[in-house]
């Protein structure tokens, strides 16, 4: 137990996802108080504290961690940023709740789990569909027994539209950024290490894409210690909305996770049948986002292990850069997760 009777959050980086996580924190978390924000857009940081009412603005990360008020940090930059502030974090004594993925590189994630190891603090990593209620009864009954063993892993993951360029010359991968999650989702629900993938990609599409080393689309096979398969899927591309779904098939039976509506009405007339689709991810994973953080705060507040761990962010990396590699490469690539 920490003892305090509400944990100070500073929030770095309040793009899309840093400022979904101040708001949802303020708004659904009593026992968090957001004291400061950071962003190395001034004015946007500037803009957030006061649309949040939020006391602490810095465009820089040093100066908000010598806040004594701060106890933890929610870290939502830029990926390439993500190991140098959780050791940065880390040092100054803060727990941590970090976006994936939690490092570029092996060595990066590495030396973060370790400063964050002999810094004694949580760290906590934003692998959040492990939130969304329909993927937990998913595990939950996995656990149970209700499918067997699982056999075969299979997901989807389509954005509707591609982000805009920049977000590419700002080395935003396929395989990194989206295949995460799918990966992340198959080492959970399987309860399994992937130790091998072969992915197939291309900028098919977007052309463009290709200057800047990434791909539109891709396949992923996996194969799991255990011997169970799989396959992600990942578009960014999709046009008619956001759609991620999963099943796995186990030996007595199989899980389908994933919707496209986003409201339960079907609209039916001589010209067909119709209903709305999800647009993006905020809307598809709001209520995991707020579990998500609430979950956060409790754990630093107890003291407990948290539920998604250092660990489970650099072994989900480390299938992201084997796709990525095994693409390049045009070979099957092999994984070595760690157990520590
Ligand atoms: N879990 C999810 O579902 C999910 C969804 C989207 C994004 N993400 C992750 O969240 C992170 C941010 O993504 P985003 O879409 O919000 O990006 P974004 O570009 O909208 O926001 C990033 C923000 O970080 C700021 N920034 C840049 N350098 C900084 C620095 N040195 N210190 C502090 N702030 C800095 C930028 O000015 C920007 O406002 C990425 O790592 C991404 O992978 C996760």
């Amino acid at each position: 137990m920490t003892g305090l009777s509400q944990i100070g959050v500073a929030v770095i980086g309040v793009g899309s996802m840093g400022r979904r996580h101040a708001e949802n924190l303020l708004r659904a978390v009593p026992d968090a108080r957001v004291v400061a924000v950071v962003d190395a857009n001034a004015e946007l940081a500037k803009k957030v504290v006061s649309d949040l009412g939020v006391d602490g603005c810095y465009s820089e990360v040093p100066a908000a961690l010598e806040r004594k008020d701060v106890d933890a940090v929610v870290i939502a930059s830029p990926s390439r940023l993500h190991a140098p502030t959780i050791r940065a974090a880390a040092m100054a004594g803060k727990h941590i709740l970090c976006e994936k993925p939690i490092a570029t590189t092996l060595e990066e994630a590495d030396a973060a789990l370790a400063a964050v190891e002999s810094a004694g603090v949580c760290l906590q990593v934003g692998h959040m569909r492990r939130y969304d209620p329909a993927y937990a009864d998913a595990k939950r009954r996995i656990e149970n027994g209700e499918i067997g063993r699982p056999v075969i892993f299979k997901s989807i993951g389509r954005d509707r539209e591609l982000p805009p360029m920049s977000y590419f010359q700002a080395g935003g991968m396929l395989f990194l950024e989206s295949s995460i999650h799918d990966f992340d989702l198959a080492r959970w629900l399987v309860s399994d290490e992937i130790t091998e993938v072969q992915a197939f990609a291309g900028a098919l599409i977007t052309p463009e894409l290709e200057k800047y080393g990434d791909v539109d689309c891709g396949v992923v096979n996996l194969r799991f210690s255990g011997g169970a398969i799989g396959n992600v899927e990942s578009y960014r591309h999709a046009g008619y909305g956001y759609d991620v779904r999963t099943e796995i098939v186990g030996s007595k039976g199989t899980l389908q996770v994933g919707y496209l509506e986003h409201t339960r009405e079907t609209v039916l007339t001589a010209g067909g049948a119709a209903h709305d689709i999800v647009a993006d991810y905020l809307t598809r994973f709001a209520d995991a986002y707020v579990l998500e953080v609430q979950d956060f705060i409790e754990t630093v507040r107890k003291g407990r292990e948290p539920r998604v761990t250092g660990r489970d962010g650099r072994n989900a990396l480390a299938v992201s850069l084997a796709a990525q590699r095994s693409y390049l490469e045009r070979r099957p690539v092999a994984i070595t997760p760690t157990n520590t």
